[in-house]
């Protein structure tokens, strides 16, 4: 008999719903494709299901460094790299990314840690861990992120309950009642991204409203004019309700505030609105 303990079979079903949204993949196997050159060494840093690294073999990469930090991961993906045959040119290794060095000079480092306003994921964390490798690469991807934050009106009601909870939402979640903000605009080739963001600024209101939430959303620069947006499993919209809502009228500007740790901390978001 086989046996295969829970937490690989919950890894399964994540990696796997990764894998189905076609958006987020089609734009990382563009941009692989417009980065990564023959003969190239590349990292996978958080290889989940070890598709990215695939995408860089057969944009000619002729090896690739597949670092994932959990066991759950670790295991499908040892067995996926056998079972597609490229055991000599795939190397897993299951370690933290924030902590790992390459064992060779790496010329493209790649990162889908992504999430919006670089909460929850590990990208930042593991991007300044690339800027402390012996050698920069010659490309990281994602090149950079734009991250954004603007005042919606939720209207979240369920049977008449009203719920403006917070969290990760899809775009139907509320009308934007001004323009966005670009609160960072890290640029992970350039510089070691900072622990986080302390920001404030102010956001035009666009129409009449009343603002019960700031919703925040994120860009990514994967590569050289290959941006991606939110996808099923992929940077979806964050909203944040105010505790109580703020009436707005068209062409008003309101003063806005955010603070808060890139990547899973205990600390909590800060943010206001007026
Ligand atoms: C969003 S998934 C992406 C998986 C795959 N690269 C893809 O694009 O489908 C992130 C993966 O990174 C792994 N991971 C999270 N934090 C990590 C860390 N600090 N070091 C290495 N792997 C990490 C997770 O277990 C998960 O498999």
């Amino acid at each position: 008999m086989h046996e295969i303990d829970r937490v690989t079979l919950v890894d399964g079903s994540y990696q796997h719903s990764l894998l189905r949204d076609a958006p987020r993949v089609e734009a990382y196997a563009k941009a692989i494709a417009s980065v990564v050159r023959p003969g190239d060494v590349v990292a996978d840093l958080g290889s989940g299901s070890g598709i990215l690294g695939w995408l860089a073999l057969q944009a000619g990469a002729a090896r690739v460094h597949a670092v994932e930090a959990h066991r759950g991961a670790a295991a499908n993906l040892e067995r996926l790299v056998r079972q597609n045959g490229v055991g000599d040119r795939v190397r897993v290794q299951e370690a933290d990314a924030e902590r790992w060095l390459p064992p060779e000079p790496v010329d493209v480092a790649m990162c889908e840690l992504m999430e919006t306003g670089l909460l929850h994921e590990a990208v930042a964390g593991v991007m300044r861990q690339v800027h402390a490798w012996p050698a920069m690469p010659r490309a990281v991807l994602p090149a950079g992120a734009r991250l954004f934050v603007e005042a919606v009106e939720l209207r979240d009601a369920f049977h008449g309950w009203r719920a403006p909870l917070p969290g990760w939402r899809g775009a139907e979640s509320g009308a934007a009642l001004t323009e966005p903000a670009c609160y960072a605009a890290p640029d992970f080739l350039a510089a070691a991204p900072p622990e986080g963001v302390d920001w404030a600024g102010e956001l035009r209101a666009t129409r009449d409203g009343r603002a019960d939430a700031l919703r925040l959303r994120t860009e990514t620069q994967l590569a050289p004019g290959i941006v991606l947006g939110s996808s099923p499993a992929y940077c979806n919209p964050v909203v944040l309700p105010l505790p109580e809502a703020l009436p707005l009228r068209a062409g008003q500007r309101v003063a806005a505030r955010l603070r808060y740790g890139f990547a899973f901390t205990a600390e909590p978001l800060r943010f206001a609105l007026g």
